[in-house]
């Protein structure tokens, strides 16, 4: 049993990481564990979750296990889980106390936690504790190592807990199980260390480590040629790329090795303020196939909350990188997240926050409320604003906010826009998806040939959050 240790992630800062890429390998005899097995992964949270995901699904496809279409169905059933605010992790607690009833009435399944909350000390101490008829936990530092944690597991007939704390290695040529055969994510880097002062993700995560990107490149290069359209360089902080490898290369750099294998559409999230570099801007300007799409999360317009939240930029550095983006790049879509309710915010600190909206008339904004996490430095800040307020707060900035959006989109009606078509339409069978190179969602009128193509598409009508368009024939 290897059980993550808070004490342990909060050190290792301090600690020099000795980063050794190796690579995956599956033992001959794991190869068949699963055979006559299936296996569902309900995922958690954010894209870097999702893309995990199609790495475990791989990883358990090359022990001979197939995929099972629902949940119930299946005889391994995995919790991709997330940390970041409390309500995911109550869900993902709702959703343990379903799979107990699932393997009471099937005590031959096995269910297994992993992901962001496997790597939080309190909750593995809970699942000993309450729930200990789960089969295995394994955190985000060792997925490749699923094979032995579950041959543990069922030679033990016990739980097995694997989650290192600290992380040591790149583990490359993981199988990946892609859920699309046009876009890709790619990710470049892992773990995070910038540490603002409200979030987990650099206790469950770890140090920042980049790829190298010669294998980035390889892997995008593969995608070109596998017919993919798109690909999003992941990171929890994507501008810092590099800086953990010595190499003399940096996010800007990636960005044109990437752009220039000649893929049709290149996008990357999350950029933090503090790194976007002139370069980087440059180079977005200069290539067509990066897409004009960015996120950028504000957190606060108030700069004594972000002093308090750590992110080493002002309200006004901030406004000054947006101004400096939209010169350059005066037809991109800009998005971001903001915090509410942080400790010691008033009602002053929130208005500046509006404030900051009104000026960036953001595309599109992910609004949370503060929510404290186990660990981080904002959980033992004093924070005496009622629920009800915070609450109101979320309200007013989701009204501001989805003003805007809708304002956004109304500059699209009757443009013509490239469009990737994904698939079908959600909301109508009948119809086609995809999304705008600012990332905008459109409902599309057209054959179903041009799936997997980027199309030109008329915008016929705008909502607040979607748009519907028809292609245009050539
Ligand atoms: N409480 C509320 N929101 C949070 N986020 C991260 N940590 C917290 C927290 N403790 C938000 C940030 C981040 C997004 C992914 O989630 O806005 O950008
Ligand atoms: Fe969390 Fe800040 Fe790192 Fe983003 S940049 S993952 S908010 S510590």
């Amino acid at each position: 049993m290897l059980k993550p240790n808070l004490k342990e992630a909060q050190k290792r800062t301090r600690a020099e990481v000795l980063v050794k890429t190796s690579e995956y390998i599956v033992k001959e005899n794991l190869k068949e564990l699963g055979k006559g097995k299936t296996y569902f992964v309900k995922t958690y949270g954010c894209q870097m979750n999702e893309h995990d995901t199609e790495n475990i699904k791989a990883i358990l496809e090359d022990m001979s296990f197939t995929e099972a279409s629902v949940m119930e169905e299946a005889d391994l059933i995995l919790l991709n889980t997330c940390a970041i605010r409390e309500n995911a992790h109550n869900k993902v607690f709702g959703m343990i106390g379903r799979m107990k009833h699932m393997k009471e009435e099937r005590p031959d399944i096995m269910v297994g936690i992993c992901g962001c909350m496997a790597q939080e000390e309190v909750v593995v101490d809970e699942i000993l504790k309450k729930h200990a008829w789960i089969d295995i936990v394994f955190g985000t530092h060792n997925i490749y190592n699923l094979p032995n944690i579950l041959k543990e597991a069922i030679d033990k007939h016990s739980i097995e807990v694997e989650v290192p704390s600290i992380e040591g290695e790149i583990i490359e040529n993981i199988p990946v199980k892609r859920d699309s055969k046009y876009k890709a994510w790619v990710n470049i880097m892992y773990g995070c260390d910038k540490f603002c002062t409200y979030c987990i993700v650099p206790y469950t995560r770890g140090k920042q480590r980049s790829r190298h990107p010669e294998f980035i490149i390889q892997e995008v290069e593969n995608l070109v040629a596998d017919g993919y359209q798109e690909v999003t360089l992941l990171g929890q902080n994507v501008n810092a790329y590099g800086k953990d490898l010595n190499l003399n290369y940096n996010m800007a750099n990636l960005l044109e090795d990437v752009a220039k294998t000649g893929i049709a559409r290149v996008r990357f999230v999350t950029s933090h303020p503090w790194d976007f570099t002139d370069h980087m801007i440059e180079i977005i300007a200069k290539y067509p196939n990066i897409m004009p799409y960015i996120h950028l999360p504000l957190q606060s317009g108030s700069s004594r909350i972000l002093k308090l939240m750590g992110r080493r930029y002002t309200k006004e550095s901030y406004l000054e990188l947006f101004h400096k983006l939209k010169e350059a790049l005066p037809y991109s879509s800009i998005t971001t997240d903001i915090i509410v309710g942080f400790p010691g915010e008033t009602e002053e600190d929130f208005k500046e926050t509006l404030d900051v909206v009104r000026t960036c008339e953001y595309d599109s904004a992910f609004t949370f409320i503060f929510s404290p996490r186990e660990g981080t430095p904002a959980s033992r800040m004093k924070d005496d604003t009622p629920i009800e307020e915070k609450e109101r707060r979320l309200q007013e900035l989701n009204q501001l906010v989805n003003e805007y959006a809708k304002k956004a989109n109304d500059a699209y009606l009757n443009r013509v826009v490239p469009v990737l078509i994904e698939g079908i339409s959600e909301k109508d069978e009948h119809k086609l998806m995809g999304y705008t190179d600012t990332m905008k969602l459109v409902n599309v009128k057209g054959s179903k040939d041009n799936i997997g193509k980027i199309v030109d598409v008329k915008i016929t009508d705008v909502k607040t959050w979607s748009m519907d368009g028809e292609i245009m024939e050539k």
